[in-house]
């Protein structure tokens, strides 16, 4: 992948880290977003000794619309073309939290963060599908800009958190069974502020289906264009996203062993950020690196539309940023 540049966002941990590690090791140059300056470094560092020729750090709250608007900024003010993106920040919350923008926050961080930042990067991402420097680069990726959104299987359970069926679809998933076909309610657009009632995990559930029914429609936005989107489970990996919950952290705790290593979680990733096989495709939703059927609620093309007309006015997109 020489030649190839990614930025991959919520690398100053966990699976973020590893992905932007291993796209250095396949020789790419990595940029990586981070909130915290020192965690963001450290992991700079180890991208660099990976082998990245580039290695560079932003830093950037996803709580904040507008440090996302800054981040783009810095990012297109360097005029590289960029030949990947992959969203992979996110967390969960147990108590609710609202954004600078005044958003339920695991909303904010997890959809309208990359909804905007996707947006603002798209004409590097345009470029970087344009660029031909790296032609004959043995990959084959060239001629195509690669979008990867780090979503979750727990989409699944998006309106069905607490009730007998998003138990059976969640247990289903957990033994690898295949999943029972019951209630999957389409994407709940009502509450979305979670003021009347906050559940840490159906906010997450809604928001990892909210960035599905994104990478899905951006897909039908981007045809033609040599920019894909798709979409990862990474798996169930020990990394610090339960850090808000002791009672989940020490279940992680609990069963570290049959979970996957943060490495582990990222190969999903950099199998749909790299692998020629995976060329050209778009709107395709993966787990355990090959192609996966999403849970229906995620293939509505109308809740996509709607979502994403939504989330155009909830990030003040402008007019001029609308490239798709
Ligand atoms: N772990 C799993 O089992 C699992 C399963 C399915 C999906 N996922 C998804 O995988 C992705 C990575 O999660 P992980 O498990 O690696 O968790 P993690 O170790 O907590 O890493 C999350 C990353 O996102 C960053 N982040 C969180 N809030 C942010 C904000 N407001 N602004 C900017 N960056 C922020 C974190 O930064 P800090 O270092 O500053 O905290 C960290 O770099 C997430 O999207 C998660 O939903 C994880």
């Amino acid at each position: 992948m020489k030649g190839r540049l990614f930025l991959v966002t919520g690398a100053s941990a966990g699976i973020g880290a590893e992905t932007a590690k291993g796209l250095a090791a396949r020789g790419a140059d990595v940029w990586i977003v981070g909130r915290n300056p020192e965690r963001t470094e450290r992991v700079r560092a180890l991208v660099e000794q990976a082998g990245a020729k580039e290695a560079r750090a932003f830093r950037a709250d996803f709580s904040s619309l507008a440090d996302v608007r800054r981040l783009a900024a810095e990012v297109r003010a360097t005029g590289r073309p960029l030949h990947g993106l992959v969203n992979n920040a996110g967390l969960w919350h147990q108590e609710r939290h609202e954004s600078a923008e005044g958003f339920e926050d695991t909303f904010a961080v997890n959809h309208l963060a990359p909804f905007l930042l996707t947006h603002l990067l798209l004409p590097s991402l345009r470029d970087g599908a344009r660029d031909r420097s790296s032609e004959g680069s043995r990959d084959g990726s060239t001629g195509e800009a690669r979008i990867v959104h780090v979503s979750s299987r727990l989409h699944e359970q998006a309106g069905n958190v607490g009730t007998l069926a998003g138990r059976l679809v969640h247990l289903a998933g957990v033994l690898n069974l295949p999943r029972p076909p019951l209630g999957q309610p389409g994407f709940d657009f009502d509450d979305l502020a979670m003021r009347r009632e906050y559940h840490g995990l159906a906010a997450y559930a809604r928001s990892k289906l909210a960035q599905l029914l994104f990478s899905n429609e951006l897909s039908r936005r981007l045809e033609g264009t040599g920019v894909t989107s798709n979409a990862v489970h990474p798996g169930s990996v020990a990394t610090e996203v339960t850090r808000e919950s002791p009672l989940l952290a020490f279940g992680q705790k609990l069963v570290t062993g049959i979970l996957k290593t943060p490495e582990e979680g990222a190969a999903t990733t950099l199998f749909v950020a790299s692998d020629p096989s995976v060329r050209g495709k778009s709107g395709r939703y993966f787990a355990d690196s090959a192609e996966k059927e999403p849970a229906k609620s995620a293939t509505s093309v109308e809740d996509a539309r709607r979502l994403w007309a939504l989330s155009e006015r909830m990030v003040e997109l402008r007019p001029e940023e609308r490239g798709v």
